[in-house]
This record gives C-alpha cells, sequence and structure tokens, in this order.
C-alpha cells in the first residue's frame, strides 16, 4: 500500500547523488591524539529513483569513513557496495563473487565492521556480506574463504573473551529454520548450528551472555502473499505468531534452546544481555509494539523504548519492565561488557519514523538518563563508545571514553561527525568534524581502531 508522501525519501532519509572522497576537512575543538583508526557507518542509498512505497531497508549500501590519526581528520569517503548488479548498473566490471549466479546477491547497506583485519559490508535476509578495503572500495562478495553455508547477519556480537563473532541468521528458504554461526578471529565460520522456529521470523539482531545467545523468534514473518505480490521485503506482523525469545546453550555442544513466551512484541536491537549468579539471564532491548502490520515502508508502528526482559532459567518464568519510555533507538554500550554486567548504555533518541535526535546516556544502576542534544537542529545517528583505555576494565571507569556519532543539520543542510565526551553529556562536542556534505540517516556503524 502507497504512503503519500515516503517519509523515507524527504529530508535527510534521501540519497545523495554522488559518492565523496574529501582530504581537507574542517575541525571545531580538539580531537583526541589516541583515537587512530576509521569510524565507519552504513545505510541505503537508493541509486533510482524509488518507487513511492520504497522501503528503507532496502536500497544499494553507501558507506561512510572518517579516518584519524594523531589529532587529525585525514578523510571522509563514501562509497557504494558494489554487488554484481550495482557494478552493472555502473557500467564497471563486477567484483570477484564465489556464489553461484541464483544465490540472490544484493548490495549491503545494513551495518559495517571491521575483524579479521578486514572491512565487511553485512545485511541480512540470506544475501551475503561484501569484503571492502581500508579506503571503502569493494573487493569481493564474501563467503568468509568458503566457509559460510548460506545467510549472515547485519548483527553479529563479538564476545570479548575470545573475539569470536557470534550471531544468528535467517533466510527464508529455509522455511522453519534459522542458523546460530560463529566467526573466528580468522574470519572463518568455526561452528554453526540449526535452530528450529515457528515460521519464517525476520530476525535483525541477537544478544549473547557468557553461556547462551538470544533466538528472537518474534512476530513479523516472512509472507508468502507479499512475496508473491512482488514485494521486496515480504515480512508482515502476524498476530497469531507465538513471540518467543530463545537462548541457545551456545557453549554447550548439544544446542540446547531454553524458550520463553513474551508478550508481542517487535525487537530489532538489544542493548546488552548478562548471565546472574542465581540462574537468570537479563535482557535489555528496544521493544517496538509492533512492526510492519499497518505501516510498510520502515520501523513506524508506535514508539520504541527500552525495556528489560529477565528470564528464569530454572522456573521457565519471564518478567519485563520499562526502563526508559522515551523513544529511542540504536542502543550500544562498551564494547568488552557485551555479553557481561555493565552499567551505562547509549542510545538515540527518536522521533517520527525513527528520525534521531538526541544521544541518550542510560545509567542502569540509578535509573537515569541524561541527553546530549548537542547544537540545536542537530540529529545524531548511532553512536558508538571508544573507551579512553582499553584495558582499564575497573567498574569506575566504564564510561571513561567518548561516543563518536555522524550528524546532520538541516539548515545547513550537511553532516558532521561530533565526539562527545560521555562523562560530560551536557557539555559541548570535544570535536566536531565538518563533511563539508550530508550522511544520509542510515543504520549502522563502527570504531575501527589501527
Ligand atoms: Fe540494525
Amino acid at each position: 500500500m502507497p504512503v503519500e508522501p515516503n517519509p523515507y525519501l524527504l529530508g535527510n532519509f534521501a540519497p545523495v547523488p554522488t559518492e565523496t572522497t574529501s582530504t581537507h576537512l574542517e575541525v571545531i575543538g580538539e580531537i583526541p591524539e589516541q583515537l587512530e583508526g576509521r569510524l565507519l557507518r552504513i545505510g541505503p542509498n537508493p541509486l533510482d529513483q524509488p518507487a513511492p512505497d520504497h522501503h528503507w531497508f532496502l536500497g544499494t549500501g553507501l558507506a561512510h569513513g572518517v579516518r584519524l590519526r594523531g589529532g587529525r581528520a585525514e578523510w571522509y569517503r563514501s562509497r557504494l557496495v558494489r554487488s554484481p548488479d550495482v557494478s552493472a548498473r555502473l557500467g564497471e566490471e563486477p567484483v570477484p563473487d564465489p556464489w553461484p549466479a541464483d544465490h540472490g546477491v544484493f548490495s549491503a547497506n545494513t551495518n559495517i565492521i571491521g575483524h579479521a583485519g578486514r572491512t565487511w559490508a553485512l545485511v541480512e535476509a540470506g544475501s551475503p556480506p561484501l569484503e571492502l578495503d581500508d579506503g571503502l572500495d569493494t573487493v569481493a562478495v564474501s563467503d568468509f574463504d568458503g566457509t559460510l553455508p548460506r545467510a549472515y547477519t547485519a548483527h553479529p556480537k563479538r564476545d570479548p573473551s575470545t573475539g569470536d563473532l557470534h550471531a544468528v541468521a535467517y533466510w527464508w528458504g529455509w522455511g522453519n529454520k534459522v542458523q546460530y554461526l560463529v566467526l573466528d578471529g580468522e574470519g572463518r565460520i568455526s561452528r554453526t548450528v540449526d535452530v528450529d522456529v515457528t515460521g519464517g521470523p525476520m530476525i535483525h539482531d541477537t544478544s549473547i551472555t557468557e553461556n547462551h545467545i538470544a533466538v528472537m523468534d518474534l512476530p513479523c514473518v516472512f509472507d508468502i502473499e507479499m512475496a508473491t505480490a512482488g514485494r521486496q521485503l515480504p515480512y508482515r506482523w502476524d498476530p497469531d505468531y507465538p513471540a518467543r525469545i530463545g537462548w541457545l546453550d551456545r557453549t554447550g555442544p548439544e544446542g540446547v534452546v531454553h524458550w520463553f513466551e513474551v508478550d508481542p512484541c517487535y525487537i530489532f536491537h538489544p542493548l546488552n544481555s548478562h548471565e546472574t549468579d542465581d540462574g537468570r539471564i537479563v535482557l535489555d532491548a528496544v521493544r517496538h509494539p509492533k512492526m510492519f502490520d499497518t505501516f510498510l515502508v520502515g520501523p513506524d508502528e508506535g514508539p520504541p523504548r527500552l525495556e528489560r526482559w529477565t528470564f528464569d532459567l530454572n522456573s521457565g518464568r519471564v518478567s519485563e519492565e520499562t526502563v526508559d519510555d522515551r523513544p529511542q533507538e540504536f542502543p550500544r554500550l562498551r564494547e568488552d561488557l557485551v555479553g557481561l554486567p555493565y552499567r551505562y548504555g547509549y542510545s538515540v533518541a527518536s522521533g517520527a519514523h525513527l528520525e534521531p535526535g538526541a544521544l541518550l546516556k542510560h545509567d542502569l544502576s540509578r535509573g537515569t538518563t541524561t541527553e546530549h542534544t548537542g547544537a540545536p537542529g542537530r540529529h545524531h545517528m548511532e553512536a558508538v563508545f571508544v573507551p579512553r583505555d582499553d584495558t582499564d576494565h575497573s567498574p569506575g571507569a566504564e564510561d571513561d571514553g567518548w561516543l563518536m556519532a555522524y550528524t546532520y543539520e538541516a539548515e545547513s543542510d550537511s553532516s558532521s561527525v561530533v565526539i562527545v565526551d560521555a562523562r560530560d553529556m551536557s557539555a559541548p562536542p570535544v570535536a566536531e568534524i565538518r563533511l563539508g556534505t550530508r550522511v544520509p540517516y542510515g543504520f549502522h556503524g563502527n570504531w575501527c581502531p589501527d
């Protein structure tokens, strides 16, 4: 059903017309000298004029990067992610592609990560990762050196104790199963476990604990009628589908899943989860009331809020409480606490259609939230936390570091990267790097240190 006008084609949701390379970037303030690496980000950037019912989740990936070194911003680049169809559209030689012609490879647009000394653009739903070089040019369609069975995900979780990436992948062609995958430190799949689910759920993300990984079997599911009608994103809310969250024992060999029925909702993004000494798992995540029920061009089915679920693995009971009810998305934390007890989470306040606003810092011990609003009219995209000292794991050091975020200002119709002291959210950014162009609201990014 077309929506007029489609909000995901307006303002800073709209695509930019060109790739960019800038080596002269205006910097306000001082970039901390120890930040050496690339701040990467990615989102959809449709190449051709999209139809009015265009879905925000579709469209060629446009990867963005800002390189920092020695207190300087060396460059900003944006590059289209060249799947074979994109190369053909641009009149270029295609990059190497190890998959059979009928695999269904499309341009990855959802997340961009550094792992095993390499850079990958990631997407879900059956299309493989694409490998990029340090300057964000596409190198190849990836199958993780021949080890990826079929589908991957945009949201692997790095276990800080091993460096392995843990993921749950889905693909409509698998029917009632999804797959747990471990990617090792060499960038090769080292373990796969098939998990039975009720139907064909869209599983966008997962969360890990020391021993478990979450399987979000929630009621946004593959819809054969939409697929037959040619919808490119054939997933829809099904009120009759049981809402379940499963915890797969990822350390044991048997692939045992502890399933819990939960109140119907949809979760794109967990913040974090951890185990307690008395056999419970605590999960913090952004909860949407529904997904793709009445609004079919993007995620807009009521305000998303930060919620905490507590799963008792002994009694099989689950409880749910609201942590913060202001609309928000894109939760992150200090990455070396993934799967472990933690105190601070960061997210982005959301307006209509998930248009981003202020940065939020949640103190989960005190139950308080502070904001960084920045300059008037500034919209902050997903923030990444970078610790000042990544070897200092004392509790007092958890929030000692910086939040780094791409931003957008409508007045100048341009974007910046801001670096905010996470301990002083009310202060202006310690540095702002003006990019001289705009970065469309997209999805995810990461800090890739040298
Ligand atoms: Fe996501």
